[in-house]
């Protein structure tokens, strides 16, 4: 999480990174700073909060400066808190993206040297760390590389240096890309941040430092002690989509082009698809990795490829993958799901499985992430940019895709496009203003509940807990998904009156079971919401009726609980595309 962003050329810098900050703002929005050079003093801009439309800042037009929009770590959302923050003589400032995991013992060591800190932040370590190393070295590069390398986890850092002029970045871990165009040089943690001045990019990686200076930049690999010469490549980015079109809201935007992302994503002829099939057929196990949302397209995907594609496939969170490392074998394929391809938790999963010669495939939505480069091979989601920081139309991308390969294990393609084709069409008439003012009027009446539980089951469980999810992340109401088998072993003692339970109902051999736990809560007064294929039952107080599938009913039922996800936010007057205390792409652990 947290956004850098620096600029040296013959623009104006504080503009510059203020757009470039406003297009890293799903990476967090808790605070930002925009720091410049005038006169050979540093003047900086902070502030709490989303970052303006327009800004008024401290300082005049200016070609050189660095940006940081935050999401908090260690520290409250303060302006004291918020990057970029100054060295003691104020020479420099520096902005951070990461976690400093040893800053207890760095700080202990500095406080006891006689440094006094003035925030709570982990940054601080990081530049009074440096001004300790100036003390015993030449150069302000050389302090900068001395105290970086005494850091633990993964960060990357940005310096603006008002005696010099330079800009200096070191990257570990958290993401950082170069842009070039002729004299005009960009530094960010995404080349979204840049990419509507310059396609050609130089990628920076781990232990690497950048120095930009007088119009030019120059890389340095820390730990072999020498420069590098790379050189500019252009790389196809992911346009940002920032017009809304006729819509309020991005979140609504982006499910509506479900109908249409779920075909693009899945646009892989047979042809392309064949050596990774004929890899999976001949793997012995296959792991699908991911967080969060992602998470649960791995399990989704895993579900798929055990159910259709035979195989035996298990689905591991990101974050809990540490007891199953040790039996991942080369002769296993890892698939790890990532919109970002950035996340934290995904990525060092995927170095030490790397490490160990394990094959690693991913689905991914934005070319040229760290994700991509780290893979063996790649499969493009295709969503185009998704601002909402609630994923949608990306978690059908990525499952629609899933769903294609297992289909593909068995010879069944042209069923799968087949599929796809009629669930895009029926999505199409599915959004219509009768789905959206039933949906609305539902949520009118779940605004006034606290507690909801979602049941699903075989091809609906993991839908059950995205489902969950989505609602909890906008509406911040605590809904959880279970399976519905799970219902006696406990959940079922926090049924009272009115507790409104939504259980997800397809025409598939689980809809008995289904129905029958409908039921049993709503014998205990539950307030009961089907949503699926139609039931000839009375149980339900409410019905939504889903956009018909086969076999993919997966995507038709998680878009209901998007659309509620909605709704409810509205209704409550949440702030849809920005909830609080979340980003889009979680970079730290
Ligand atoms: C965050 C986002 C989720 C996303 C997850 C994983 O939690 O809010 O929407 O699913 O990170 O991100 P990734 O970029 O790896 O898909």
């Amino acid at each position: 999480m947290c956004g850098i962003f620096g600029y040296m050329g013959k623009s104006n810098a504080p503009y510059i990174i203020h757009q470039g900050l406003k297009r890293l703002e799903y990476r967090g929005y808790d605070s930002w700073g925009i720091s410049t050079i005038e006169k050979g003093n540093i003047v900086t801009t902070k502030d709490t909060g989303h970052i303006p439309e327009s800004i008024k800042l401290k300082t005049n037009p200016t070609t050189v400066g660095i940006g940081h929009t935050r999401w908090a770590t260690h520290g409250g959302v303060t302006i004291t808190n918020a990057h970029p923050h100054y060295s003691t003589d104020r020479s420099f400032v520096l902005a951070q993206n990461g976690i400093v995991e040893n800053y207890t013992e760095l700080k202990a060591y500095l406080e006891k040297l006689g440094y006094i800190f003035d925030t709570q932040v982990d940054t601080e370590v990081i530049v009074k760390l440096v001004e300790h190393e100036l003390k015993t070295t030449k150069t302000l590069r050389e302090a900068l590389i001395k105290a970086f390398k005494q850091l633990e986890g993964r960060n990357t850092v940005i310096l603006l240096d008002s005696k010099s002029g330079q800009i200096l970045a070191i990257r570990n871990g958290s993401p950082l890309i170069l842009g070039v165009k002729e004299k005009d040089i960009y530094l960010a943690s995404d080349p979204l941040a840049f990419n509507q001045y310059c396609r050609d990019i130089v990628e920076i990686n781990n232990g690497e430092m950048i120095e930009i200076k007088d119009g030019k930049y120059k890389l340095f690999d820390i730990k072999k002690d020498k420069y590098i010469n790379r050189k500019p490549r252009e790389e196809k980015l992911l346009e940002i989509d920032i017009d809304k079109e006729k819509y309020e809201h991005y979140m609504i935007k982006e499910i509506v082009e479900q109908q249409h992302t779920i075909l693009k994503a899945t646009e892989y002829t047979q042809k392309q698809l064949q050596p990774f099939i004929k890899r999976l057929k001949e793997t012995e196990n296959i792991y699908t990795i991911g967080a969060g949302t992602a998470g649960f397209s791995a399990d989704q995907i895993a579900y798929y490829l055990r159910k259709i594609g035979k195989k035996n496939a298990i689905s591991i969170k990101s974050y809990e993958t540490e007891s199953y490392l040790e039996n991942i074998s080369p002769n296993d394929t890892v698939i790890a799901i990532s919109q970002s391809g950035e996340t934290a938790d995904t990525l060092e999963a995927v170095e030490i499985l790397k490490e160990r010669g394990v094959y690693i495939a991913s689905i991914i939505n934005m070319p040229g992430s760290t994700l991509s480069r780290l893979s063996n091979s790649y499969f493009m989601s295709n969503a185009g940019s998704e601002i909402c920081v609630a994923s949608t139309k990306v978690f059908t991308s990525q499952i629609s895709f899933g769903y294609l390969l297992s289909k593909t294990l068995v010879g069944e393609y042209t069923d799968a496009k087949r599929e796809l084709r009629t669930i895009s069409n029926n999505l199409e008439d599915f959004f219509s203003k009768k789905t959206f003012k039933q949906i609305e009027n539902i949520s009118k009446v779940l605004k006034e509940k606290e507690h909801f539980f979602v049941l699903g089951k075989g091809q609906n469980f993991h839908i059950a807990q995205e489902g969950a999810l989505k609602i909890k992340e906008i509406s911040y109401k605590h809904f959880e998904g279970f399976a519905a088998g799970e219902l006696k072993h406990g959940v079922i003692a926090l049924i009272e009156e009115g507790t409104p339970v939504l259980s997800i109902v397809s025409n598939d051999k689980n809809v008995k079971d289904l129905i029958s736990a409908t039921q049993e809560v709503k014998a205990r007064g539950a307030l009961t919401i089907g949503i699926g294929d139609k039931q000839d039952t009375d149980c339900f107080d409410y019905f939504i009726e889903v956009a018909k599938s086969n076999d993919l009913k997966a995507i038709s039922n998680v878009i209901p609980f998007q659309l509620i996800s909605y709704y409810l936010a509205k209704e409550l007057g949440n702030n849809i595309d920005k909830p609080r205390n979340l980003a889009k792409s979680v970079t730290v652990k």
